[in-house]
């Protein structure tokens, strides 16, 4: 079948590993369903993957992709939720310590098919499209368990999010401001930012800015770059939650402040099967529309991790077939 697949890990030229081809079509296991995917967007968890992090050596060849909406054979059309748990778990998913993300160990969804557990499967809401409904199962989970699950935000309440034009960064400005918090971003370049307040931010400033009032609670992906301007930013008692470091995982911890404001720091990481029910329908309820910045067909799918790697989005980067 074809595949968008990373062949082996380049840490250096992680583009030089991905391959638009063929791969064999899947088996089904048993308690497994087959979706026919139709939809899949890009995350910068591909781009890891192609460089060799979080996947072990003997796992390539992987087929990228690890989020998607698509159709069983039945005919139902599902979103699928990429967190894959081992059998005897029970609880919190994103918590299992032997859960992986598809293309982790189970191969991907940028590709004709791709098997999951029956679980992982749910309904697609009728008001997305494919292309809208693929979004949301890695960046917008994410977003909206750093929102809703670990913030702790009150609608009134300020938020800061480092980046506007990234795929999470979107999804917690449009997730934000229909949840009625008050919305500040920072962001590379005019047009980054400008996104940000079409999508919904009451004020958007370049990195690094000394911003009107400290907010409640940071939501920070970047890492490295932005990671000091976010410990600055908070009123005393705030909140970062942070699920990524794209710049660099070896940022200064500030720590001084961090104590001396009593400030807390709190990881989060994809969301559970129930968190993305609860996004779907949140999505249906408040008639958001995830922002796609670039859809392209999945034989264009290198032209895609190209602006990634470059930093070129505004908003999601989604391949349909
Ligand atoms: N833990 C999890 O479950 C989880 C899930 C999803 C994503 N993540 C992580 O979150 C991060 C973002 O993922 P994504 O898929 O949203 O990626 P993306 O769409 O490529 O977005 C990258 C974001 O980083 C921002 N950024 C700001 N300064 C940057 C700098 N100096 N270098 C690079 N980027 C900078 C960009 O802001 P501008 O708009 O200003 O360019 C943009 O908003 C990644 O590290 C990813 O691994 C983690």
């Amino acid at each position: 079948m074809f595949a968008v697949y990373a062949k082996e890990a380049n840490t250096d030229d992680p583009l030089a590993s991905l391959v638009v081809g063929e791969r064999p079509e899947p088996e089904v296991p048993a308690g497994w369903v087959r979706v026919s995917v139709k939809a899949a967007s890009l995350n910068m968890h591909d781009l890891w993957t192609l460089r060799g992090v979080g996947i072990k050596q003997e796992q390539f060849p992987m087929i990228l992709g690890c989020d998607g909406a698509g159709v069983l054979d039945d005919g139902t059309e599902v979103v699928i939720h990429s967190v894959i748990n081992d059998d005897s778990w029970h609880g919190d998913d994103t918590l299992d310590p032997k859960r992986t993300l598809l293309t982790e160990k189970h191969q991907g969804t940028f590709a004709d098919y791709v098997v999951v557990p029956a679980r992982n499967v749910l309904p697609k809401p009728a008001g997305l499209s494919f292309a809208e409904a693929s979004t949301m199962g890695t960046a917008w989970l994410t977003a909206y368990r750093m929102l809703f699950v670990k913030s702790g935000l009150r609608p009134g309440q300020t938020m800061l999010v480092q980046g506007a034009s990234g795929g999470v960064a979107t999804a917690l400005v449009q997730l934000g401001r229909a949840a009625g918090m008050r919305v500040w971003v920072t962001g590379r370049s005019e047009d980054k930012r400008a996104l940000a307040v079409e999508l919904g931010a009451h004020e958007a400033f370049e990195p690094g800015s000394r911003l009107p009032e400290r907010v409640d609670a940071v939501f920070e992906t970047v890492g490295k770059a932005t990671w000091s301007h976010s410990v600055k930013s908070l009123k005393p008692g705030g909140v970062i939650v942070v699920s990524g470091s794209t710049s660099g995982p070896d940022a200064s911890a500030e720590l001084q402040r961090v104590f001396f404001l009593q400030l807390r720091v709190i990881g989060s990481t994809m969301g559970t099967r129930d968190e993305l029910a609860n996004l779907l329908s949140y999505v249906e309820l408040a008639g958001i529309r995830p922002r796609i910045g670039d859809e392209l067909p999945f034989t264009e799918a290198g032209r895609g991790f190209t602006n990634m790697l470059k930093g070129a989005t505004a908003g999601k980067i989604v391949f349909a077939h």
